[in-house]
């Protein structure tokens, strides 16, 4: 069982899809681990570091020369993946709704394509949740990228010159990035303020000691909806939430959008009027800006002012941390290459929960429900 990590070709993206750590209980589990030279530099880690965990660290040919699985960040291309085994497993963040053309491609090509972001949000497979692990970190970035756009304090402080005021920040969208950002704000200082559609979401926010702003007269979704995630809500509720948020931005200095909704369109928050309400010198950061934004005016890979408003567009911001965001993406591959692993057939076996779940492509065909549906 020969396992290659490549490096990554995406523009921009700095993470590695296995750590020393990883190669080390990969080998532990009887495998033979081959690392692309280079890797792992832009997340810190030297290729000796991955050789002296027990690697073959080589160029990419013999890298993925008789590969029977490929892990990556995100899905590597199909015409650079010369040499793997028929059938070969590519395990990685695959963008499947995003990139159709490509997972099409793996199919053509015979390779198994697995997308990480299509794992079930079941108890047993929380450790391998990449959406969850990179979330957690963008949420937290997220609030240094605004702290550090913004040319105000957080924290109030009494000074001998005078007292420096806490700024308000607001949070929209409380799944796992929203959460960390209410954390993250909180640290530094900020008063916060957090809203989102689901209900179960304002015992979180008030748990953090951050101030719970919702829809009060159309219902939003209670329990925990389609595996914890949001659903298009109705053009009623829209209209109320337009409202609610009207009033309260404009009293705020900080304001992070998060909001997905699954294989759709990020929804639209905040519009350039409501901009246009804010204090100049404020700062938004729109997480959702690579799904079609939050927020009315923000441009991918660009912060921009509207209003004397910063809009902070940053792309992929896990990789912006991407020591860290590496190490628990790879965790998360080796949680589900070892909890599936059989030891007699010294390679992972998938059952049909997850098996289903995550696999886009198979004997040459597309074979995901999601994806035919
Ligand atoms: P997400 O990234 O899909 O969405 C972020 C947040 O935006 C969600 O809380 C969603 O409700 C909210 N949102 C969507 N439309 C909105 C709108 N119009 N206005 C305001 N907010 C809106 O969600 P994420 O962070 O991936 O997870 C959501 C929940 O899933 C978590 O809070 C948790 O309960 C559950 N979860 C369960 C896991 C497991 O059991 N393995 C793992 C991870 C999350």
């Amino acid at each position: 069982m020969k396992i290659a990590v490549v490096k990554e070709q995406a523009a921009g993206e700095k993470r590695v899809a296995a750590t020393p750590e990883t190669v080390k209980k990969f080998i532990g589990l009887g495998a033979e681990v081959a690392v692309e030279a280079g890797a792992g530099l832009t997340a810190s880690i030297a290729d000796g570091d991955y050789a002296a965990a027990g690697a073959t660290v080589a160029d990419r040919a013999a890298t993925l020369a008789g590969a029977d699985i490929v892990l990556g960040v995100q899905g590597p291309a199909p015409e650079s993946l010369a040499g793997v085994k028929p059938g070969a497993w590519i395990v990685a963040g695959l963008n499947p709704f995003g990139e159709r053309a490509r997972v099409d491609a793996y199919a053509a090509a015979g390779y198994e394509a697995l997308a990480m972001e299509f794992m079930p949000r079941i108890t047993r497979a929380q450790s391998m949740d990449i959406l969850s692990s990179q979330s957690n970190l963008s949420g937290y970035k997220a609030v240094l990228d605004a702290a550090a756009e913004y040319g105000k304090a957080f924290p109030m402080m009494m000074t001998a010159a005078g007292t420096v005021s806490a700024a308000k920040a607001f949070i929209m969208g409380v799944g796992v990035a929203g959460l960390q950002a209410i954390a993250t704000a909180r640290r530094l200082g900020a008063q916060v303020s957090a809203t989102d559609v689901r209900a179960a979401t304002k015992e979180q926010i008030e748990s953090l000691g951050a101030k719970a702003i919702f829809v009060e007269k159309v219902a939003g979704i209670e329990g925990e909806g389609t595996g914890g995630y949001a659903t298009e809500m109705s053009e009623e509720y829209k209209a109320a939430q337009a409202e609610l948020v009207s009033a309260h931005i404009a009293k705020q200095d900080i304001v992070i959008t998060t909001a997905l909704i699954p294989g759709r369109p990020a929804p639209r928050l905040i519009s350039d009027a409501q901009i246009a309400t804010m204090k100049p010198g404020s700062v938004i950061v729109d997480l959702a800006v690579e799904q079609g934004g939050n927020v009315e005016g923000a441009v991918a890979g660009e912060v921009v002012e509207r209003h004397g408003v910063k809009i902070v567009g940053h792309r992929n911001v896990p990789s912006r941390l991407a020591a860290d965001a590496s190490a628990l993406f790879s965790r998360n591959l080796f949680n589900f290459l070892s909890a599936f692993w059989d030891k007699e057939k010294g390679a992972p076996v998938l059952d049909e929960e997850i098996g289903n779940a995550i696999r886009l492509t198979q004997g040459g065909k597309v074979v995901n429900e999601r994806l035919l549906g």
